[in-house]
């Protein structure tokens, strides 16, 4: 009898010791005022979350990637992700150019790092990037994988302004971290192949989907209003967008267009009766392949929760979708290196509203998040 009640009290201790916090840290980003008295405030901000499930129309399976995702892996990255000490004076983090509250892009039409440095180009979204039909990232396709992508912005002197090893060793210098290393890998070895993988699986885990848009495409015929749909008609057919971004997750071929975007014809100079590439600022994928077809190329961009980051294109220039649009109509922007498949299209100032409701009817859910209040210490 005695025995049993000691079994049973002894029992019941075990279950609440491990499925207590288990419970707690199923509960989204708390703020850390209802945490346990012991438990260090950045502990609770920092919760051990399942992963989440994609949602309708993104895709996404974990199961497929090339490298594994898992709850830890992704606390993990996420903390590195919003954790400003990556930089070299620990002003910025990742989620400053890529900000949770646009899709992970920003509303501006220049990043701006560290010392207010200016670069030259937009911070895109990565959300439903790790499913990409092409591995191709960044604007002109110079990085291979996310991981290879998420170190980059480390050592990028007009971005985070550090380098590699000091990243490395600040965090590695962080006891808190050791912890949150040793459960996502086994052990709490800290190296840039591991950070790199962290923030991969986080990004893995920023998705969008379930928009209006994937409903209807799932049958649910009233998802759309009658005007998204003539949108929807208009964007695969009269304005052929479907070519380029093409339906489904990503809405991106992940190929690389000459739009004629940042093109100025009096800054090409003329030589034997031709313009020069000096039109060009940004010579987009030309500065990876060196290959002429591909002066002023870019990566077409996903248009899911495309409402969420004007202005748009890799240099910001253009402020609106109703801009966007007209940009599209006149055929782009003429000059030698245009890609062929853009054609001239004429919409009734109707058909514009339609096409624009349309793409506005992409926006979902799934990729939401707040910065952590505390950091491992
Ligand atoms: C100072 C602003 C800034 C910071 C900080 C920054 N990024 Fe970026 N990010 C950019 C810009 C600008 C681009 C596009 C650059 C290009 O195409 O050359 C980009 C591109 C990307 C892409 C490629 C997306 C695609 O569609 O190809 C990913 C992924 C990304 N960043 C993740 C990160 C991660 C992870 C961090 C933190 C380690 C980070 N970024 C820090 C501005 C920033
Ligand atoms: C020939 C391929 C192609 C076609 C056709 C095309 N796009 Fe694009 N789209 C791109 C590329 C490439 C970019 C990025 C260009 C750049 O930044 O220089 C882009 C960028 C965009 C952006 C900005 C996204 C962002 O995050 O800044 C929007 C919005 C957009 N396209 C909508 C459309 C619509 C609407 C249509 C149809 C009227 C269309 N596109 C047709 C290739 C295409």
């Amino acid at each position: 009898m005695r025995l049993r009640l000691w079994l049973g009290l002894g029992l019941s201790l075990v279950v609440v010791s491990f499925v207590l916090p288990r419970a707690r840290a199923a509960s989204p980003a708390p703020t850390g005022a209802a945490a346990p008295a012991k438990e260090p405030a950045w502990k609770a901000a920092i919760p051990l979350i399942p992963l989440p499930t994609p949602p309708l129309g993104s895709n996404a399976d974990f199961s497929t990637l090339s490298f594994k995702v898992t709850p830890e892996k992704v606390r993990l990255g996420r903390s590195l992700f919003y954790d400003k000490r990556v930089s070299i004076d620990a002003t910025e983090s990742c989620a400053t150019c890529h900000r949770p509250d646009n899709a992970f892009s920003e509303p501006t039409p220049h990043s701006t790092g560290v010392h207010g440095q200016q670069g030259g180009r937009k911070s895109p979204t990565f959300i439903n990037e790790a499913w990409t039909i092409a591995p191709v990232f960044f604007w002109d396709g110079r990085a291979s994988s996310l991981q290879e992508q998420a170190v980059g912005p480390m050592a990028n002197p007009i971005e985070m302004g550090n380098t590699h090893e000091k990243v490395v060793a600040m965090i590695g210098a962080i006891p808190g971290y050791h912890e949150l290393f040793l459960a996502a890998f086994g052990d709490d070895k800290v190296d840039l192949a591991r950070i790199a993988d962290a923030i991969a699986a986080y990004e893995a885990t920023r998705m969008s989907g379930n928009s209006r848009y994937d409903r209807f495409e799932d049958g649910d015929l009233k998802a759309l209003t009658e005007e998204e749909q003539l949108g929807r008609s208009l964007f695969l057919e009269k304005a052929h967008c479907a070519e380029c971004h093409i339906t489904g997750a990503n809405f991106s071929d992940a190929q690389f267009h000459n739009l004629g975007i940042g093109w100025k014809a009096s800054a090409a100079k003329k030589v034997g009766g031709k313009l020069t590439r000096d039109g060009f600022k940004d010579l987009g994928r030309y500065a990876v392949t060196k290959d002429p077809k591909d002066i002023g190329a870019f990566k077409t961009p996903t248009l899911r929760e495309i409402t969420k980051h004007a202005p748009y294109m890799h240099d910001g220039s253009l402020a609106t979708l109703g801009a966007v649009i007209d940009h599209y109509a006149k055929g782009g922007t003429a000059n030698p290196w245009r890609d062929p498949s853009l054609k001239k299209f004429t919409l009734t100032p109707k058909e514009k509203a339609a096409l624009i409701a349309f793409l506005k009817s992409l926006d979902g859910e799934g990729y939401a998040d707040t910065a952590p209040s505390a950091f491992p210490e």
